[in-house]
């Protein structure tokens, strides 16, 4: 569904081949939007604005969804919608199964790679906005009809295995039997030692060759400790009600077999030169090249990317690739991306994208840390959240505030204030859905039942709902295209906002006969519109609290 804006710019674009520029109205009496459209065409043309205006007002067609238009001060141009182009929005609105948001002309194919936390190591904060925001575009591309494949690129791979192995050995540990939390504090301990140890990062370095190699007791312990972490991981998931699951697990290790490949692909092509024994990628505007192979003949993070981009476009099939980590991978990406097109992974017609975030902070506006020191773990600022409020509440709080403002922004952690049930937060979008759950209960008790039209909308606070309602389906769509979700959560709060003031100006169940139904089904789409936004958001819609 177009909202009325849209319409009417569309209309007078037409006709006059600029955009009105649509303001809303300041005042109720002006109508619903002003536009100064003559004015700016009458300085071109050398006319009076007036004449113009006049001109305008009598050509341009919108008898169907305006009164006529009225003319104002030096040429503005104030438009009021009818009552009943209004409410036949709203009417379609509810019975629109898709709630006003339109499939995509051309779906597409669409790889996300989200979340991503790193094996034998707890999830920390950033993990935390990854997986939110990446869910959050799983919902939103999916609504729009798009067959969205995620990609949870674990880190599974690597030299930190040689240093794993190593160590557990030493201590007679067997990986099947430790937690997440003491395969963390054992991956702690051999990091440390790695440095301060050189007969250990010698046996270390040795031991990653090995389990590369195929040892059989090394990809047992290996096996052993990506099952612990995806355990864990998937306990993560489940409370935070995001869609992964074990199908989207394509950690580095995916990859391994695909890397000799790429690697003699791109040294033959030239694309890759050697420099000191390394296999490099030089990009423009880079300072460091892209390591495709280290002079030890090793494999790292550059060429997994570069192989993973070429898997996801000739493999997956992808049309358009979005990453989403942490603003400070930014470049990094950007130089795969450039390397994959020259390379030939990355076709013109693929879109790739990185959306980076920014840090969480704690309350002393430096980098969120938990009591020891570490990095915040994820599971410590879910129980936190959980201790002041119901799962579904206090999840809903924590997403909220992750999504709310610019992604690429750092943000304070501050917890009181973000499960407050006033002011700009999930819970009060939850409130104000459970708030009309709770009007209908009572309406249901008195026999009414709720309509699926709208036929009265006279008070200034309906009509306000209404055009508000109308704007859903491009909002939807603007995020889709941007990857913006704070501007989903403004236009939300903005609605939630919106039916308070209703329900201050426009009694419902104490109202009577046609205008009673008729709020009854206003407010029903409203609630209908913040159950599916909330669920693009990832967050649930109770209908009590
Ligand atoms: N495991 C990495 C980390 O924890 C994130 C991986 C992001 N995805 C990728 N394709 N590099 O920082």
């Amino acid at each position: 569904m177009l909202s009325y804006a849209h319409e009417l710019s569309q209309r007078f674009a037409d006709l006059t081949g600029i955009d009105p520029e649509l303001r809303p109205a300041t005042r109720p009496e002006f109508g619903h939007f002003q536009t100064n459209v003559a004015l700016r065409l009458a300085k071109t043309r050398g006319q009076k604005p007036r004449d113009i205006a006049a001109e305008l007002v009598e050509q341009i067609e919108l008898g169907d969804i305006c009164e006529p238009l009225e003319i104002a001060g030096p040429g503005f141009i104030n438009i009021r919608l009818t009552e009943a182009a209004l409410a036949d929005g709203v009417t379609t609105l509810l019975r629109d199964p898709h709630t006003g948001v339109a499939k995509a002309e051309t779906p597409q194919r669409i790889v996300i790679d989200y979340s991503s936390p790193n094996v034998a190591k707890q999830m920390h904060v950033g993990h935390l906005r990854s997986t939110i925001i990446g869910d959050c575009f799983n919902r939103v591309l999916t609504a729009q009809g798009h067959e969205v494949v995620p990609q949870n690129h674990i880190g599974d791979w690597g030299t930190q295995f040689g240093q794993l192995l190593e160590q557990m050995d030493d201590e007679g540990l067997d990986a099947s039997t430790l937690t997440l939390d003491e395969a963390d504090a054992l991956y702690k301990r051999a990091a440390a030692r790695f440095k301060s140890d050189e007969a250990f990062a010698e046996r270390a370095r040795k031991r990653v060759v090995s389990l590369q190699g195929g040892d059989p007791l090394s990809r047992r312990q290996w096996e052993a400790l990506i099952a612990i972490s995806k355990d864990a991981f998937n306990q993560t998931y489940d409370r935070l009600g995001v869609k992964l699951t074990d199908e989207h697990l394509a950690g580095e290790s995916t990859y391994n077999d695909l890397l000799a490949v790429v690697a003699a692909q791109v040294e033959e092509s030239g694309v890759a030169v050697l420099d000191a024994g390394a296999l490099c990628i030089f990009v423009d505007g880079y300072d460091a090249p892209l390591i495709i192979r280290k002079s030890d003949g090793g494999y790292g993070y550059d060429i997994t990317d570069l192989t993973a981009i070429r898997y996801r476009v000739e493999e997956l099939g992808a049309e358009r690739i979005i990453y989403v980590t942490d603003v400070r991978q930014h470049s990094h990406f950007m130089q795969i991306f450039a390397a994959a097109r020259t390379a030939g992974y990355l076709p013109e017609s693929v879109v790739a994208e990185h959306v980076g975030y920014g840090m969480v902070l704690g309350e002393d506006g430096r980098p969120l840390k938990s009591r020891d020191g570490s990095a915040a773990t994820l599971a410590s600022l879910l129980d936190a959240a959980e201790a002041e409020r119901a799962r579904a509440i206090a999840i809903g709080a924590i997403k909220y505030a992750d999504l709310s403002t610019g992604l690429n922004k750092d943000y304070v952690f501050d917890l009181d204030r973000m499960v407050q049930t006033q002011g700009d937060t999930g819970p009060y979008l939850q409130y104000a859905h459970a708030r009309i759950c709770q009007v209908e209960r009572k309406a249901e008790a008195e026999q009414l039942t709720v309509p699926d039209a709208v036929t009265v909308l006279a008070h200034p606070s309906e009509q306000a709902l209404a055009l508000l309602l109308s704007r859903y389906g491009e909002i939807v769509a603007d995020v889709a295209e941007t990857l913006q979700p704070h501007r989903l959560c403004t236009y939300l709060h903005e609605l939630a906002v919106a039916v308070a003031r209703f329900y201050d100006d426009c009694p419902v169940l104490r109202s009577e006969g046609e205008v009673r139904q008729s709020r009854l089904g206003l407010i029903e789409a409203a609630r209908r519109v913040l159950a599916h936004g909330l669920d693009l958001l990832g967050i649930q819609a109770p209908e009590r609290m």
